[in-house]
């Protein structure tokens, strides 16, 4: 599998983690090619659980090459502090580079975030907090300040008070909050550059020579294309794009390089902060599902929104990434169950749908449409071969692969890197 892109194909939260964790055993490199530390990514291997917001989640092996590309926003603050953890529990990241293209996360944005949230008051997206939005906004703007400027002295001190002065004054004229202080942000990053400096790099050469010499290279996503910014439930979506076409901006590679798009669904739904979700469960099953599974934000500990597979957002999210296959997730939560059910389509003014809408009022309005499915009794946490799964998982699993277009190819039950299970084409 040389160059596979890893996406989330839902709200996010989908395992990709874990998958990454698992996958990277084979891998030489991943890249991390979107987002910041809006996302959480878990894994639990031998070396214990972990969250990782930043770094690439194949860290976990010595001789995996770890790369933030240049589509991420970095707060340096974070990473330091997870380069910092790591090492104290005894993994190795000397094989973290950092793209010197990225953005930086600034004080003011994660600042911003907070403030512009509180003044959406009850249209609030319910963002993770962490400057992400406000971060890419500049980016796009020109007024950001990149990875690579901590090493230069003199121009970081230029740009940022340019963009500083425009800062404050948004902060104290619209936000009636006091100034931030230009020398306090400079001293602060010059000391962050000063400890990142080994890890930062052009990270392009890097991950062009490793295709070439045919090594195996994996994009790891972040968020899920239903946050996307174009595709999602807009505006109640993140600032930058999940999607595997990302997966080529984000790290430098042209979309001929890319060999497959594996999409990682969760076996249910989830979705963290504001916007519709029309199979969410506002009521006890949606709770069990919630305790059950453990559905709290691993960034911000927010208790998810839970309910069933959405087959409609799922055929969408397959062909707005183009995905060659499907690692599903979490099927082990259904165990015990009596009967699942399964999202085929919607109702939305008196249409029926299989199609995701354009408007985030549509997509508020969509009543699902559901087929019911046998459940199954067994445990399949420890399952270790396709064949032995029960019947009805098997049927839940083609089920998902007929609506939404695409062979789920990989299965995991249970959070340990090993408890994961090729489906046979
Ligand atoms: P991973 O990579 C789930 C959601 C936030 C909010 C919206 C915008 O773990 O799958 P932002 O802070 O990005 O401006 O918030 O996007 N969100 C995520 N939800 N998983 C994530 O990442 C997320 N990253 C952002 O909750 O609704
Ligand atoms: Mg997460």
């Amino acid at each position: 599998m040389p160059v596979v892109a890893l996406v989330g194909g839902q709200w996010g939260d989908e395992g990709k983690g874990k998958v990454i964790d698992s996958l990277a055993a084979k891998a030489h490199m991943v890249v991390r090619y979107a987002g910041g530390d809006n996302a959480g990514h878990t894994t639990v291997n031998p070396h214990g659980t972990f969250r990782l917001h930043l770094i690439p989640s194949g860290i976990f092996y010595h001789d995996v090459r770890c790369v933030i590309g240049n589509g991420v926003v970095v707060n340096p603050a974070v990473l330091l502090r997870e380069i910092a953890e790591l090492r104290e529990r005894g993994v190795d990241t000397r094989n973290l580079v950092v793209s010197d293209r990225a953005h930086l996360i600034m004080p003011y944005h994660t600042l911003l975030d907070k403030l512009e949230e509180q003044r959406r008051g009850q249209g609030a997206i319910g963002t993770t907090q962490r400057g992400i939005g406000p971060a890419f906004v500049d980016k796009v703007a020109r007024t950001g300040l990149r990875v690579g400027d901590l090493l230069n002295a003199t121009v970081f001190r230029s740009r940022l008070e340019e963009v500083m002065e425009q800062k404050n004054a948004l902060l104290t004229s619209l936000y009636r909050h006091p100034a931030i202080s230009v020398d306090d942000v400079y001293k602060q990053y010059m000391d962050f550059g000063a400890q990142l400096r080994w890890h930062i790099t052009d990270t392009l050469p890097l991950i062009h020579d490793s295709i070439a010499r045919g090594e195996t290279v994996m994009l790891e996503g972040a968020q899920g294309a239903l946050l996307d910014t174009d595709f999602g439930t807009y505006p109640y979506v993140t600032s930058s794009s999940p999607l595997a076409g990302s997966a080529t901006l984000g790290s430098g590679i042209g979309p001929t390089l890319i060999d497959r798009v594996m999409g990682v669904f969760k076996a249910y739904a989830t979705r963290v902060g504001s916007g519709p979700m029309p199979t969410e469960l506002k009521d006890d099953m949606g709770d069990f599902i919630r305790e059950k599974a453990g559905e709290y934000g691993a960034t911000t500990g927010r208790p998810r929104r839970c309910g069933w597979f959405d087959g409609v957002g799922g055929k969408f999210s397959v062909r707005i990434n183009g995905m060659t296959e499907v690692a599903l997730t979490h099927l082990d939560i259904f165990d015990g169950f009596e009967s699942i059910k399964i999202c085929t389509g919607y109702m939305v003014d008196g249409n029926f749908t299989t199609d995701f809408p354009t408007r985030v009022e549509t997509v508020a309005r969509c009543e699902p449409v559901y087929e019911e499915l046998p459940g199954w009794e067994e445990r399949t946490e420890d399952i270790s071969d396709f064949r032995q799964l029960p019947v009805n998982a098997r049927n839940y699993v083609a089920t998902i692969s007929r609506l939404i277009g695409c062979n789920v190819s990989l299965l995991s039950m249970g959070p340990k890197r090993e408890q994961m299970i090729e489906v046979p084409s």
